[in-house]
């Protein structure tokens, strides 16, 4: 009694000892659950063919002749639960880059708007590719040429959107997601949000493009830059998979990241902020090939697990797809893809990082 009384003298309130004591249980709290949570325990779909042999590969416009029409479009029957088409891992080149006309002749089923329904069965799932872009017109055509004939093999409902970001302020994945997402589900009713970067190519087709339906899928787990395995253990970048649902459950993507990486942490605290965990393709399947670019390599971020989920705690809620705010130039259908360009403005930080 005698030392209370000390420490809440009317000069030293006991109320800011209070504070202080609540933030810090707070903060082992959310430490504790972190380890027990999401973060360490790796949750990964299962392989179901397995022991793939990436030495042998078929080109990715395989079996694509075997689609024909029905002549009845009203009496479809529904795609099979595993498509025959499918051929496991493809071969993939970057020497040439394709030209747009080309592609377009090689996916002949292909609406405008990068849209795409199979002609012959009625598909399972519809699935919206976001892919944020700025000046990198050979990757999006390396990733067109490749992802087309990928996505028909798997007989889904398709559409890939390009969402350009202009204006020369840094440049900013997340918030360019944020705006895909918005546009994309004024369009349709997508089971399935695949955020996509322009410059990873799956390299097995059996890497199907559905959703996890009960978690936040991340797709690219191995990609040929990390030597084919996770970079670090709450790796969420590259290409990854949400319901419409689970996405606005986290409330999107942050919009205050400008610049290249940062968010990806962000994202992986806020997972399990909304109570869910991360579940990932497994590394057998989850093959992506880098196109390579002039970035630095060997730059990779360390795990800052802690900073980040005391920080995103308080900025989930306020920050994310009901704070959006962006200018919508055009949202265009180009034979390929839907071209969405919007503008974040200029200042204030203004970089030359040319991307
Ligand atoms: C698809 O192509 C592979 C490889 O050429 C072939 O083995 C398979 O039989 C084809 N699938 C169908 C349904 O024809
Ligand atoms: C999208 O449209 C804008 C505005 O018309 C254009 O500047 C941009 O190059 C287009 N982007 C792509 C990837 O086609
Ligand atoms: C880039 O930003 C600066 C500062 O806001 C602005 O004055 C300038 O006109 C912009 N340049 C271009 C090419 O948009």
């Amino acid at each position: 009694m005698w030392r209370m009384n000390r420490l809440c003298s009317p000069n030293r309130p006991c109320t800011l000892l209070l504070v202080a004591f609540l933030q810090l249980a707070f903060v082992l709290f959310l430490y504790r659950r972190s380890q027990a949570g999401s973060f360490t325990i790796a949750l990964y779909e299962e392989d179901r063919v397995g022991d793939w042999d990436y030495s042998k590969t078929h080109d990715v416009y395989t079996n694509l002749s075997l689609v024909t029409p029905s002549p009845d479009r009203q009496t479809l029957s529904s795609c099979p639960d595993e498509s025959p088409l499918l051929v496991g891992p493809l071969t993939i080149s970057f020497q040439k880059i394709p030209v747009m006309s080309k592609i377009a002749r090689k996916n002949p089923y292909v609406q405008a708007g990068g849209r795409y329904t199979p002609p012959h069965c009625k598909a399972q799932y519809k699935t919206a590719i976001l892919v944020p872009h700025r000046n990198r017109e050979p990757h999006l055509r390396h990733l067109l040429y490749y992802l087309h004939p990928f996505l028909q093999r798997q007989q889904l409902q398709y559409a890939i959107y390009v969402i350009h970001q202009t204006g020369n302020r840094t440049f900013n994945r997340a918030k360019l997601l944020n705006v895909g997402v918005r546009e994309a589900l004024k369009d349709e009713d997508w089971d399935c949000l695949f955020l996509h970067d322009v410059d990873l190519i799956p390299e097995n087709d059996h890497n199907l493009y559905i959703c996890n339906e009960k978690y936040p899928k991340h797709v690219s787990s191995a990609m040929n830059k990390f030597l084919y395995r996770l970079p670090y253990k709450t790796y969420f970048g590259g290409v990854s998979a949400l319901t419409p649902d689970q996405y606005l459950r986290i409330n999107g993507f942050p919009n205050t990241y400008w610049g290249w990486g940062g968010e990806d942490d962000d994202i992986s605290a806020r997972i399990y902020l909304a109570g869910m965990k991360i579940i990932r393709t497994p590394l057998s399947l989850g093959h992506y090939k880098m196109i390579s670019h002039n970035m630095d390599v060997g730059n990779e971020k360390n795990e800052k697990r802690f900073d980040m989920v005391v920080k995103v705690s308080r900025s989930w809620r306020s920050d994310g797809m009901n704070s959006i705010d962006y200018n919508l130039l055009h949202k265009e259908e180009f034979p390929l893809y839907t071209n969405i360009t919007v503008d974040f403005g200029n200042s204030p930080n203004v970089q030359a990082k040319v991307n």
